[in-house]
């Protein structure tokens, strides 16, 4: 009888369950979107009760439609959007307050005070991470501040934080009654609060933010067997076995296992991880220092990574906000009827700017408009922004690797763009190359749940999974692609000059 693997992806903007097999395809999946929340501007939640809900959901679909028994299942992965923040009471299990996701900038005054002594860079060698309002630490922080008794509760030992890892984990394996409160090393590395070269929380760190100890899950490694799955999972006795940041599980599916290997992730935003081996390479062209993975007891393996905030969520704000298009296919086909951007730039800064330029300040600005400026050159001109800002990411992670890229590996939603992948490979002058499976953070974390379980062997044997799926190269003339990568940087200092 065959066996397989489950991987639950718990995104931004939706919750899939994924069946894989030993080749690394899927077998089955099953999807589901949950509520944006935008309460004040520069804000976003989400309600982690649902999230839950449509988990447990997505899960039986996905079985369903795999039309396998419960006990074909090997194992079971968990990837998830990382930073973004629950507060829960350990013993009604109800969250206190809804989820702060990364996107929001609301912490922007905490990072301020806290960059008062020192700057931004204050625990830049101790986390990795600059001081910005993308991390989990600060959010905890706000919560705290605004919820009515929570921080007492909180020193209590009455109130658990997590991202969205732990939260399901707790959840899986028995929520009020008995379930484990853990996180991997990969989402602990988000919060501000870990030691990147201990792998353990920082107290000094936790006591300046203003984080109790006691709320913290338990670092573990991101692939191990954690616990198995309690009946209320649906898939009672499946042992979870994977825990792996969305972003470093596209990483592992991508099979990244050696240094310089890298990807970027067409999602919600665009990130783009460089594997650096075994050393913790410090960065000052506006990376992060983040862990990739760690397997077991084995050493933690670290990347550079490049993060883009808004990239993705710009075509769904074409859809929703300014009702352009019905769908985001429609970008491509819209931008398609013109020739070319027709003059105009868009610099989504809407959570201000992340890598390079961690500028919170910037703000979205569209501009080189004339008369001629039709909505199908600002689909083509919101499509090419994503270009662009991988572009400057893969500039600085050239200055700061030994060797140049030679070519790039993508995945994610958008990399089904043609036009968005033929100017990505253009605007970069070298090839851009898409895997036959390219649901890479799915099968990250069954990557990482099905070594645990030995249904896989080794590192190699995933490496054989990776097949090349499709490939663009370079068309641009050199002197086109440096006039319009110019252009690109002088419309992003206008993202800048918007606010003072
Ligand atoms: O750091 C945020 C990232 O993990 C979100 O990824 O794919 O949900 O946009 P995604």
């Amino acid at each position: 009888m065959n066996d397989y693997v489950l991987s639950i992806d718990q995104g931004t903007t939706s919750t899939r369950a994924v069946v894989f097999d030993r080749s690394g395809a899927i077998i089955a999946s099953a999807q589901k979107e949950h509520r944006q929340y935008f309460p004040e501007a520069g804000w976003v939640e989400h309600d982690a009760a649902e999230i839950w809900r449509n988990t447990r959901e997505v899960i039986s679909k996905a079985v369903t439609e795999a039309d396998i028994s419960r006990s074909q299942l090997t194992a079971l992965g968990i990837t998830n959007q990382r930073e973004t923040t629950v507060v829960w009471d350990r013993e009604t299990g109800e969250p206190i307050h809804r989820a702060i996701v990364w996107q929001d900038t609301r912490t922007q005054s905490i990072i301020d005070e806290l960059a008062e002594s020192d700057g931004v860079e204050r625990f830049k060698e101790r986390t990795g991470l600059p001081l910005a309002t993308y991390f989990a630490g600060p959010k905890i922080r706000w919560i705290l501040d605004h919820v009515e008794g929570s921080r007492e509760r909180a020193e209590a030992g009455e109130l658990a934080f997590g991202t969205m890892d732990s939260w399901l984990i707790w959840q899986l394996t028995g929520g009020r009654n008995g379930g484990i409160h853990i996180t991997d090393v990969t989402n602990a590395s988000r919060t501000l609060l870990m030691n990147i070269d201990t792998l353990d929380w920082n107290h000094e760190i936790c006591e300046a933010i203003g984080v109790p100890p006691a709320m913290l899950p338990e670092i573990r490694s991101s692939s191990e067997v954690y616990a198995t799955a309690h009946e209320r999972s649906g898939i009672e006795g499946v042992p979870l076995a994977g825990i792996l940041g969305d972003q470093q599980a596209a990483t592992v599916g991508q099979a990244c296992f050696s240094p310089g290997q890298g990807k970027n992730t067409y999602g919600t935003g665009n990130f783009m991880l460089m594997n650096t081996g075994e050393e913790l390479v410090h960065n000052d062209q506006g990376l992060l220092t983040t862990i990739a993975y760690q397997f077991g007891e084995q050493k933690p393996v670290y990347a550079l990574e490049g993060s883009i905030a808004v990239t993705g969520s710009l075509i769904q704000w074409l859809r929703d906000n300014l009702g352009l298009i019905e769908d985001a296919s429609e970008s491509e086909t819209r931008a398609k009827r013109v020739r070319d951007h027709g003059g105009a730039y868009v610099v989504p800064a809407f959570s201000g700017l992340f890598a390079p330029y961690w500028r919170p300040e910037a703000r979205g600005v569209l501009v080189g408009l004339t008369r001629y400026v039709n909505a199908d050159h600002i689909c083509r001109a919101a499509l090419e922004s994503v270009a662009f800002q991988s572009a400057e990411v893969v500039e600085a992670m050239n200055a700061s690797a030994s060797e140049e890229l030679t070519e790039l590996k993508v995945d994610g939603g958008m990399v089904v763009n043609d036009l968005l992948m033929q100017f990505q490979a253009d605007i970069l002058g070298v090839d851009v190359v898409r895997p036959e499976v390219f649901e890479t953070t799915a099968l990250g974390a069954a990557y990482a749940a099905g070594l645990a379980t030995e249904y896989w062997a080794s590192t190699e044997e995933l490496s054989q999974n990776w097949r090349e799926g499709a490939r663009w190269s370079p068309a641009m003339d050199p002197e086109d692609r440096q006039q319009r990568l110019a252009e690109w940087k002088k419309a992003v200092t206008r993202s800048f000059d918007w606010v003072d």
